[in-house]
Formats: structure tokens, C-alpha cells, sequence
């Protein structure tokens, strides 16, 4: 059995009141068809065929990749009309399963069970009980609970508006069913368009088996027509991801205050506190605390180490017992070596700092190496920078840099060197020197201030 899966993204989202394609509209920091699209290629189908028409250009550069079959849809004459622009591509001894584009929460497992149930022969349909099915269409079931039809809300009686199972929309078609039945709908209907959901009253009447499969989960399988059911939907997968966190050994202050953006894997006894925003891929080791208000993206945080609050970590990798923050910025680039501590108002951009080496306070530390237990003082900067090119800073084993301290690069602080305070480092220090490069201070006595005249009244 061959699975083909198409999955309807042509649609406006008028409600959406947006230039954006509603499906493009991010869940968790990913478009949701991206979501449905990971979905359906967890299933390992055959192939996967996303029918796009509004705004398809867009959506289709935003996601192209050569596993993904587009398919245009230049008319929106509804859900039927859409399955059927794939049609070409599939095949009698396939099996079809319809997928919504705007429908990012689904389960990997639950189409895989439908999928199974509905077998090569069934029209398999998914189904759901719901507080308020306004909007959805309405499952018409027979005195024995077989199922009947599907009937729209637009189309549906006031009695049949009472019923609260409502279609999910996620369908499964014998291949060899599908053009037959996608051919003979008719849009003689409350909105004038070619429902897919009309195929099951075709299928009872043809007495082909159909097969119901309930959603255990109605946020599951619910689709965004608005930005209210967006936000709706990001507060459910940051749930879930929040649950999964928990479950795997992280201490989360407020399940409710963390958002994940993107794959997160973590050791154990990690603690995260209120407001952390997770993104793209971060690795979490054992015994991590990561305090409130911190974004961290694309980061690898080692065992013990500490991020203090809202510290803004990308592309940087915190090694084991290592002190971040508060307030610091790690840029990408940054390795930080066991034991280091990068303080408040620190930021520092392709730069790796030795074991044990502190940058405490207010510096900038781009383009730089930097040795095992070295000091920077605060208000350190290195002048990396002469408006075109960048260079580097190095800086030894132990060294000392002295408080306001500019390293104009390329330049290099030997093992042991200091820096006195306030100097403007242009040439090379040889290991164990110190060097003072600022201007000498002089006294001037009996130096009297101006005084103030008193102003006539
Ligand atoms: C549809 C179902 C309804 C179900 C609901 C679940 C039909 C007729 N109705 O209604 O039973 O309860 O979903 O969310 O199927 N699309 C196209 N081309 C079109 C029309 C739609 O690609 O011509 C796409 C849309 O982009 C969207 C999906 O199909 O991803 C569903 O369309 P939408 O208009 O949202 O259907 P609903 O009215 O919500
Ligand atoms: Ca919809």
C-alpha cells in the first residue's frame, strides 16, 4: 500500500486580516504548514502534495524542499475541488489522506492509527467531540451510530447544529475510490463549493466501508480561521512542550511562563525559571539553572553551569560550571571553557574564553581568544573593528586587563601581562609585562575653582 498525503493550504484565511498566507502564520515560531508538513513526513508516505493558491508563491519559497510535491490550485472552489488538483499524481492501488494546512497540533500517532484503521479499502475520517462545534461540520449519524454524512454548518438544520461531534476535516481515501468521487460532487450548497465532505454520503451509498477514528484531544485538531485561535493554539503546543520538559527532568517555575521555538533536548534537573524563551536548537545538560526572563537560541548550556537573568545567549555554547549574567549578551561564536563567568552588561561575539577566566562587568570581547584564568576588568573593549575589516584579540593564560582597558586589534596580551587601567593597547605585550599606555596625570596646586557671582537682586 502506497501513502500519498495532500494537505489543503490554497485557502485565503480571510479572518486572519493579514498580507502573510494563513498558513505561513508561526506556531511556536514555525509556519504551521511546516508543522503538518514535519507530520506528514514522519508517516514516510510516497509522496507529499501540498495544494497551494493564494498567495502560493510565497509559500511555496518559504518551504520548498525536493521531498514536496506543489500543486496549484488557481481557484478556490473548496475542500473537494482541492484533493482533486492531486489527483494526477495518485495512483488506484494508493491510499489518500487529506491533511489541513492550517491544522499544526496533530499527532504523528494518531494519523498513523487512522491510517491503519482505514486500510486500503475504507474511507477513513477523523472525527471529534466538541465543547463548541460552531463553524465545524456536523457527523450525521444512523439510529445504530453508523456514520451518514457530514453536513456543513452552513448547510446544516437547526437540530443538526446540536450535534457536537464535529469533522476534524482529516480524511483517508482508497485510491481508487477518490477520482470517482471527487468527480461527481456538486457545489450545490450553502457556499457554492465542492465539499471533500460530501465524499462520505458517496461512500455510504456505494456501501464502502466507513471507518471513524475519534480525536482524543480537541486542540489537537483544531484549525486557526483567526489570530484569537492562533494564540489559542501557540498555548496549546507551548503546553505540551512544557509537559514534555517537565516529564524529562526540568523544574519549570511556571509552566505557563516558558515558549519553546524550536527543539530542545535536556539532561536532567534542569531548572528553568518564569519567562524563558527557548529557540531553535538548544542543548541543555544536567544541573542547569537558568534564570527568569533569559532568551537562549541555538545554544549549548553544559552541566552546572548558571545563566542569571535576562541574559540573550545565540549560537553560543556555555561550557560545564561556567557563571552567565545577569544581563549578559553571548553572540555567535562564543565558546566559553569550564568555569568561566561572563557578568552583567558583557557582550561578547566569536570569542572563546579559557577555563576559569572572568569577564565580570560592562565590556565588549568580539573576535578574541582568551586564555585560562585571565581577569578583563570592567569597561574592557576591544577596538575590533576599523569600519571594513575585523581582527583579532588574543589574550594569555592569566593575564590581567586592567579596568578600561581598549585592545585595538590585531594585538596580542602575552601569558601573565597586565594592562594598567585605562589603557589604550596598541602593540603586542610580551608575556609577564605590564604595560601602561595613558597619559601621565599632573597635578596642578592651588588650582582655584570658578565661583559662582552672586546675581544682583
Ligand atoms: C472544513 C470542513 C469542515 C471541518 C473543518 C475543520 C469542508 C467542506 N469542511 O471547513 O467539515 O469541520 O474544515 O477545520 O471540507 N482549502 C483549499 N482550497 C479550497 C478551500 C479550502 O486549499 O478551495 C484549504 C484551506 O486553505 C484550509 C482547508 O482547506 O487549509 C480547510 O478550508 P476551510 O475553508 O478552512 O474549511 P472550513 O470551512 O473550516
Ligand atoms: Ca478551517
Amino acid at each position: 500500500m502506497n501513502l500519498h498525503v495532500v494537505i489543503l493550504a490554497a485557502g485565503q484565511g480571510t479572518r486572519m486580516r493579514s498580507s502573510l498566507p494563513k498558513v505561513l502564520h508561526p506556531v511556536a515560531g514555525k509556519p504551521m504548514l511546516e508543522h503538518v508538513i514535519d507530520s506528514a513526513r514522519a508517516l514516510l508516505p510516497q509522496g507529499i502534495h501540498v495544494v497551494i493558491g493564494h498567495g502560493a508563491e510565497r509559500v511555496r519559497q518559504t518551504l520548498d524542499a525536493a521531498d514536496l510535491n506543489w500543486v496549484l490550485q488557481s481557484e478556490q472552489l473548496g475542500t473537494g475541488h482541492a484533493v482533486a488538483q492531486a489527483l494526477p499524481h495518485i495512483n488506484d492501488a494508493d491510499q489518500v489522506l487529506v491533511l489541513y494546512g492550517d491544522v499544526p497540533l496533530l499527532q504523528v500517532e494518531t494519523l498513523r492509527a487512522l491510517v491503519e484503521q482505514a486500510g486500503s479499502q475504507a474511507l477513513g475520517m477523523l472525527t471529534v467531540l466538541m465543547q463548541d462545534p460552531t463553524g465545524y461540520g456536523r457527523i450525521i449519524r444512523d439510529q445504530s451510530g453508523q456514520v451518514q454524512a457530514i453536513v456543513e454548518q452552513k448547510d446544516a438544520s437547526a437540530e443538526q447544529l446540536l450535534i457536537n461531534e464535529g469533522n476534524t476535516g482529516i480524511m483517508v481515501l482508497p485510491g481508487s475510490q477518490a477520482a470517482g468521487w471527487l468527480s461527481s460532487l456538486s457545489n450545490n450548497n450553502a457556499q457554492g463549493e465542492y465539499y471533500l465532505t460530501d465524499v462520505v454520503a458517496l461512500a455510504v451509498s456505494q456501501a464502502v466501508p466507513v471507518q471513524v477514528a475519534q480525536a482524543g484531544d480537541e486542540l489537537e485538531v483544531m484549525g486557526a480561521n483567526n489570530r484569537q485561535q492562533l494564540a489559542v493554539l501557540e498555548r496549546g503546543w507551548q503546553c505540551r512542550e512544557a509537559e514534555r520538559l517537565m516529564t524529562q527532568g526540568a523544574s519549570l517555575a511556571d509552566p505557563a511562563r516558558l515558549d519553546v521555538r524550536g527543539e530542545v533536548s535536556i539532561g536532567r534537573d534542569i531548572s528553568i525559571d518564569v519567562n524563558v524563551i527557548l529557540e531553535g536548537r538548544v542543548v541543555i545538560e544536567d544541573d542547569v539553572i537558568i534564570g527568569p526572563h533569559c532568551v537562549i537560541k541555538d545554544s549549548v548550556i553544559k552541566s552546572g553551569s548558571v545563566i542569571k537573568a535576562f541574559s540573550h545567549l545565540e549560537g553560543a555554547e556555555v561550557g560545564a560550571d561556567c557563571d552567565v549574567g545577569p544581563y549578559a549578551r553571548l553572540r555567535p561564536g562564543t565558546v566559553l571553557h569550564t568555569g568561566a563567568k561572563v557578568g552583567n552588561f558583557v557582550e561578547t561575539k566569536k570569542t572563546v574564553v579559557g577555563a576559569g577566566s572572568k569577564i565580570n562587568h560592562l565590556s565588549y570581547v568580539g573576535d578574541a581568544e582568551v586564555g585560562r584564568n585571565a581577569n578583563i576588568g570592567a569597561g574592557t573593549i576591544t577596538c575590533n573593528y576599523d569600519g571594513v575589516n575585523k581582527f583579532v584579540t588574543r589574550i594569555g593564560d592569566g593575564a590581567f586587563i586592567g579596568s578600561n582597558t581598549a585592545l585595538v586589534a590585531p594585538v596580542a596580551v602575552g601569558n601573565q601581562a597586565t594592562t594598567a587601567a585605562g589603557s589604550t593597547i596598541t602593540q603586542d605585550i610580551p608575556d609577564a609585562t605590564l604595560a601602561v599606555a595613558r597619559a601621565r596625570q599632573r597635578n596642578v596646586e592651588g588650582w582655584k575653582r570658578p565661583v559662582k557671582q552672586a546675581k544682583p537682586e
